[in-house]
């Protein structure tokens, strides 16, 4: 097994303004736990608000769980340091507008990158890097000094997942990466993150509200609602026979953009 959790749990506090203290606590995840396999597609479903970015973020480390347990490749995740579960496990964000920092040019975001993963690295070597990653995202080369501003939703997409790849992971974790992109761009998008499972078997937990790009991609289908993994399973059986009521009108609700995805 590539990817195990077991019984993760986070809550968050919720705090009135007007007492200014805590009244209560939000569970976002509770006893999540599921696997994923080399070369698998996981994808995770649900409404908003059912916690599925917050189980994201506990996986590859941005989030603290209150409980519960990571395992990678059988190795609890405690034993690994934060560089060495960055190298495994990468995230690429929701909001390509939020995630790439508007201060530093693409090259300094990407060099950091790189340098996180390799400590004693050349200046020319570095550039090189940076061009080849920037190439495999099918972005142009000579786009090192501009700056996020300057690139369209699905450019900065693009970018976010070069920065994600020069961690070399086995595993991203993919946050509707297309959600807030042009329905014509999107397909591309995913193009691109299937080539790049292709060309470096990498495994995906992919979060998604769109059904055609859940049934398209993924092996196996996790249900999150209220923080729980309601139900789970292949696309084929989750689709046509939903078990829980709840998954049946989730994939009623969705929206059926049926994207060209190839
Ligand atoms: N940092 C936070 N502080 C307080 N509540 C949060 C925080 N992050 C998420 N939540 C709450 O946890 C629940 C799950 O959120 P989230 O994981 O973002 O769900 P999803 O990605 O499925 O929309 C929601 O009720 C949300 O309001
Ligand atoms: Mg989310």
């Amino acid at each position: 097994m590539l990817l195990e959790t077991k019984n993760l749990r986070k809550s968050f506090p919720i705090e009135s303004k007007l007492l200014r203290q805590v009244i209560g606590r939000v569970i976002a995840v509770d006893n999540a736990s599921l696997s994923l396999n080399k070369g698998q597609v996981l994808g995770l479903v649900g409404e908003s608000g059912s916690g599925k970015t917050t189980l994201g973020k506990i996986v590859v480390g941005l989030i603290e769980p209150d409980s519960g347990e990571i395992f990678l490749q059988d190795k609890n995740i405690k034993n690994f340091t934060r560089k060495e579960r960055a190298k495994k496990i990468q995230m690429v964000f929701q909001d390509p507008f939020a995630s790439l920092n508007p201060r530093l040019s693409i090259g300094t975001i990407l060099a950091e990158a790189i340098r996180t993963r390799e400590q004693v690295i050349g200046n020319r070597q570095q550039v090189e890097k940076i061009k080849e990653l920037l190439n495999l995202v099918g972005m142009p080369t000579n786009i090192l000094s501009d700056y996020p501003h300057q690139f369209s939703g699905g450019q900065r997409q693009r970018i976010g997942i070069a920065r994600a790849l020069a961690m070399q992971p086995e595993i991203i974790i993919a946050d509707e990466p297309v959600s807030s992109l042009d329905v014509s761009i999107q397909a591309q998008i995913l193009n691109l993150l299937l080539d790049l499972k292709q060309k470096f078997s990498i495994s995906y937990i992919f979060i998604t509200h769109d059904l055609s790009i859940v049934t398209f991609l993924a092996d196996y289908i996790l249900v999150m609602y209220q923080g729980n993994i309601i139900e789970e399973g292949k696309p084929e059986e989750i689709l046509t026979k939903p078990k829980d009521k709840y998954t049946e009108k989730l994939f009623n609700s969705l929206p059926k953009i049926t994207c060209q995805i190839l």
